[in-house]
């Protein structure tokens, strides 16, 4: 039986020393090629100009950035202190030019409609105090035919990839972080019952080994 949803806690990644905790973890991930951009570019996102929403430290929009020819990002992330450290990421990258980090909350995006080519967050969406506000500037921001895609963890993940999460989270200051990150996590179905109520339709949400994958096409 799974434990009912509790909102993400003050335990989240909100503190400066926990911000730099997390640039490091997620440094380290990139180093061992370990971020994934394979489901964003298979999703079709591979061109034009994407948003992300909550984008931390930055490295999964600077990886897709370079695999990519002729992209840019606009970013839009709520912690002042994630955009510092993004922006100091981008400039060793060398990407300053090809990506904007603006900050702003995902539930009133600063941009007009019908502007981006694709969208993409990973991480995020259990931090939304207003996830479906989320999901409904996602899609007044992208083009008609714009695709989306959103990751995030999920509550009834197996316990092995659990423990496996435990252990790659480092330094152990930020495990109580992963905690309450899992705890506020949701299942598909919470999911699909969200997304019913705030999109016209046309999505599809996937159970994957270490969360949930949700992609879609605005229409046309
Ligand atoms: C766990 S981090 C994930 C960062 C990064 N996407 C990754 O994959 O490593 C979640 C990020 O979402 C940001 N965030 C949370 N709620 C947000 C919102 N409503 N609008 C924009 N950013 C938000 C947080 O500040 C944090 O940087």
């Amino acid at each position: 039986m799974v434990k009912p949803r509790k909102t993400e806690t003050g335990e989240g990644i909100q503190g400066e020393l926990d911000v730099r905790h997390y640039d490091r973890m997620m440094r380290r991930m990139r180093d061992k090629g370990w971020i994934e951009t394979r489901e964003i570019l298979k999703a079709g996102i591979d061109r034009g100009v994407a948003l992300e929403v909550g984008p931390g430290p930055g490295y999964l929009g600077l990886e897709w950035l370079k695999k990519t020819t002729g992209t840019s990002l606009k970013a839009v992330e709520i912690s002042p202190a994630m955009i510092e450290v993004a922006r100091r990421n981008a400039g060793e990258y060398g990407f300053s030019g090809r990506v904007e980090y603006v900050e702003g909350d995902g539930g009133s995006i600063p941009f007009e409609d019908n502007l981006f080519d694709a969208a993409f967050t990973n991480g995020s969406l259990h931090e939304w105090a207003e996830p479906q506000s989320v999901f409904r500037e996602i899609y007044r921001v992208l083009k008609p035919g714009g695709k989306y895609l959103v990751s995030d963890l999920r509550r009834d993940m197996h316990p092995l990839v659990k423990w496996f999460m435990h252990t790659v989270t480092k330094p152990k200051e930020i495990r109580p972080g992963l905690r309450s990150s899992i705890a506020a996590s949701y299942l598909v179905e919470e999911i699909e019952a969200l997304l019913r109520e705030c999109l016209p339709g046309g999505f599809r949400v996937e159970k994957k080994a270490m969360g949930l994958l949700i992609t879609g096409t605005k229409a046309g």
